[in-house]
């Protein structure tokens, strides 16, 4: 008998939501506010205002979330509260925290304390609930950037991680570089579909060596061009840029399901939005023979229910976690 949905809550930056997920990992509702307009005339999330916009939005973003879901917010009957306890910025953490244990203390339900990375890696399981393991999802954000096999459950092993910059934080500095503006992802997706992929021959650090990435060179080796032929189009800058990019990311893919003879291929994190990554991890699946699975838009980006579907992984191999749970700013994923 199904013992209800659960209550999913993430506000590890600048992003405050809220999602209610049944047990077969069906989103019945997911809200997402952003206090992203606070940073943009900083070109980056300023913590202190990220903080304040989470207790500002917290409360609305809940009422709705269990509204959508035509929830009573004071006996909703759901089975659990799954709240990101890490990583990310501490006093953003620090407001889903405390809202998801008064609300496990006000309901009499389990809280689950969730690895934001271990939600990017099962946002693919949102849509894709009976995906085929061994699982190798490249998890590129604008904080991290890894590849991360699951062999069985909840058994992530991490296959090679980013030596200095995240794919995203480069996507946006490479943007605020080129005037464009923040986030720089978006930005460089739509303008390089008009630009010439070929213009500019961007190096391609790390793309035959192991499963480690490096972005830094990449993004040093852009400047440079700009500053040498200031004439070229910025569309043609971004078009070469994500086209160097989308090659390292795919050779690395590609190494790592030979090295691990996995069965599907998946993406996570909000790079994980980007048309060309994403139609380039569905040409190699193709070649290879194995599935893709790419979340929805709105699962890439920080979400609630990728969270909610990591608490229902953990409250089926696990204990829930105590009241005592603190906020972990640099929790890793091997801690997951
Ligand atoms: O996962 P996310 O929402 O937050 C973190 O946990 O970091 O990822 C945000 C990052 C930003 O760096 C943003 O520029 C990038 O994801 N991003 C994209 C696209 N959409 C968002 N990068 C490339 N192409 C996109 N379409
Ligand atoms: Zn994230």
């Amino acid at each position: 008998m199904s013992k209800g949905p659960i209550l999913g809550i993430e506000t590890s930056c600048d992003e405050t939501a809220a999602a209610v997920v049944t047990e077969d990992l069906r989103v019945v509702s997911s809200v997402v506010e952003s206090s992203i307009d606070l940073h943009v005339q900083f070109g980056g999330v300023v913590p202190e205002l990220a903080g304040r916009a989470q207790v500002d939005a917290i409360a609305p973003v809940l009422e709705r979330a269990l509204d959508d879901a035509g929830l009573n917010p004071h006996c909703p009957g759901v089975q659990a509260v799954a709240v990101t306890r890490g990583p990310g910025l501490v006093g953003s953490l620090l407001v889903g925290v405390s809202v998801a244990k008064a609300l496990a203390l006000a309901w009499g339900v389990p809280l689950v304390g969730v690895n934001h990375l271990e939600g990017h890696l099962v946002a693919s399981h949102l849509e894709h609930p009976s995906l085929e393991l061994p699982v190798v999802t490249l998890l590129v954000s604008g904080g991290h950037t890894m590849l991360v096999v699951e062999r069985a459950p909840r058994a992530f092993e991490l296959l090679g991680a980013t030596i200095d910059d995240a794919v995203g934080e480069a996507y946006d500095k490479v943007a605020r570089y080129l005037g464009l503006g923040y986030p720089g992802g978006p930005e460089i997706d739509r303008l390089s579909v008009s630009g010439d992929r070929a213009a500019i021959r961007f190096p391609r650090p790390l793309r035959d060596v192991g499963l480690d990435m490096s972005l830094s060179g990449l993004k040093t080796a852009v400047v440079r061009a700009v500053d040498r032929s200031p004439e070229t189009s910025a569309a043609d800058v971004a078009a070469s840029f994500q086209a160097a990019v989308v090659d390292v990311l795919i050779a690395k893919c590609e190494r790592a399901i030979d090295l691990t003879g996995a069965r599907t291929l998946a993406l996570g994190g909000g790079v994980a939005a980007n048309a060309e990554l994403r139609t380039a991890v569905v040409q190699l699946s193709r070649r290879l023979g194995v599935e893709s699975a790419l979340p929805s838009l709105a699962y890439c980006t920080d979400n609630a229910a990728m969270i909610a579907a990591a608490g229902f992984h953990l409250l089926e191999h696990g204990p829930a976690s105590a009241l005592s749970m603190s906020a972990e700013p640099s929790l890793r994923l091997e801690a997951a």
